[in-house]
């Protein structure tokens, strides 16, 4: 290598503040609108303006929301609202994201003007998307109306759509400007989904925090029961974890090897495209969850009997812990390779030597990760 001397070099570490707004109300659409009105600022004119996007499904409460922002004169509507079908066909392909480009263009929104959507994770995802590289980023209020949203991905820095058939292959990190969870826009979500969504708040739990691991454990039939009160404090507990991470955790972008908000997602992404969607995130997470929780047992001295709880709990919840398409578990496998591309270098796993003591590990034994599904298939007599 010829000599050479660099006449001149600056590197500058640089931070950059961020204020992340997060707000727990009944009826954000109806009575608690004045909270949300008084989260947005208005431009020049004194008026914000905002544009409306929701699931179909959220129908009635996206209209009330409308009627109250027509009637508030520090903000303006700059159209009617945008429906758009929900789940993760609105984040399967560019053509979602294009409309809605599209949307943005047409109605002359700038960046101080906001977008605020109501919908489940994959709606927030693809509309944070196009909200976040729209003008390089337009301020984004997020309604998650899923109790996985709210309990996990609402107040998240991240958004994307699948692509590739993988998923979240094109996204952004982008800070939402606020996020408002509030109870009755899960009134309407099916027990299905209601109850998978929180196989995310036991994914955090497991991280983060025993005594909300065992918290949730004891309350799973309630949650399960959709009890009010016991539903709210999951969801806050669960959300709060995931914020403190994000806002504490010190690596909100993810620039570093380790992923820990991942655990049990290398399987979990794998999963879901392989049962065409057919499995919910919450479910396959549930599912990526259990193994790397058994796994952890075979390899890490995770208890055994954590591993047993962390399967009832979730079975509690209402949760299936199998699907047929675990197999072939050489095509599950694969899932390790996309997870460690997704963020290049080698891989990185989270995994569990107890709970609240998450490590990171770089291989994995394929032939005890083959054991721990097969002790999922029959948790039951095995665990
Ligand atoms: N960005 C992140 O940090 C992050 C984190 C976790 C998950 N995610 C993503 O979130 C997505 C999963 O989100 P989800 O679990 O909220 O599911 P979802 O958005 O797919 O919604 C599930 C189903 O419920 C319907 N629905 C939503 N709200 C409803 C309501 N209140 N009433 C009736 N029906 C309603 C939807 O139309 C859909 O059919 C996945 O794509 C996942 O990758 C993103
Ligand atoms: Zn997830």
């Amino acid at each position: 290598m010829p000599d050479r001397t660099i006449s001149s070099a600056s590197d500058v570490t640089f931070s950059v503040p961020f204020v992340h707004r997060l707000r727990i109300t009944d009826d954000v659409c109806g009575d608690d609108y004045p909270v949300l009105s008084e989260a947005l600022e208005g431009g020049e004119t004194g008026e914000a303006r905002v544009l409306l996007i929701a699931e179909r499904v959220l129908q009635e409460n996206a209209k009330r929301l409308e009627q109250n922002i027509r009637s508030d004169s520090s903000t303006k509507l700059v159209s009617d609202i945008v429906w758009i079908d929900g789940g993760e066909a609105s984040k399967n392909s560019l053509d979602q994201i294009k409309s809605l480009l599209q949307t943005i263009n047409e109605e002359n929104l700038d960046r101080r003007s906001y977008i605020i959507v109501i919908g489940g994770g994959a709606v927030l995802d693809a509309v944070g998307f196009a909200a976040a590289i729209a003008h390089r980023g337009i301020r984004l209020i997020r309604l998650p109306t899923t109790t996985l949203a709210q309990a996990d991905s609402g107040v998240g820095v991240k958004n994307a759509i699948n692509y590739f058939e993988k998923k979240n292959w094109v996204g952004t990190f982008a800070v939402p400007w606020a996020v408002f969870n509030d109870t009755k826009l899960l009134e309407s979500l099916p027990d299905r989904d209601f109850r998978s969504g929180f196989s995310e708040a036991v994914k955090v739990s497991l991280l983060k925090d025993k005594n909300v691991f065992h918290w949730l454990c004891a309350n799973a039939t309630a949650i399960h029961d959709r009890q009010t009160e016991t539903v709210k404090h999951a969801i806050n507990r669960s959300c709060q974890l995931h914020l403190d991470h994000i806002t504490q955790g010190g690596d909100p972008f993810e620039m570093l090897e380790a992923r820990p908000l991942d655990f049990g997602h290398w399987s979990a992404h794998r999963l879901e495209p392989r049962t065409q969607f057919d499995l919910r995130h919450g479910e396959a997470v549930a599912i990526g969850v259990a193994i790397d929780c058994i796994y952890s047992s075979l390899v890490y001295g995770f208890p055994r009997e954590s591993s047993r709880a962390v399967c009832q709990c979730l079975d509690d919840l209402g949760i299936v812990l199998w699907h047929s398409q675990i197999e072939p578990i050489n095509e599950l496998l694969q899932g390790l390779e996309e997870f460690r591309q997704h963020l290049g270098g080698r891989l990185t796993v989270t995994m569990l030597q107890d709970v609240g003591k998450a490590i990171d590990v770089h291989e994995i034994d394929e032939t005890q990760m083959r054991s721990a599904i097969q002790i999922l298939k029959h948790w039951r007599d095995e665990l």
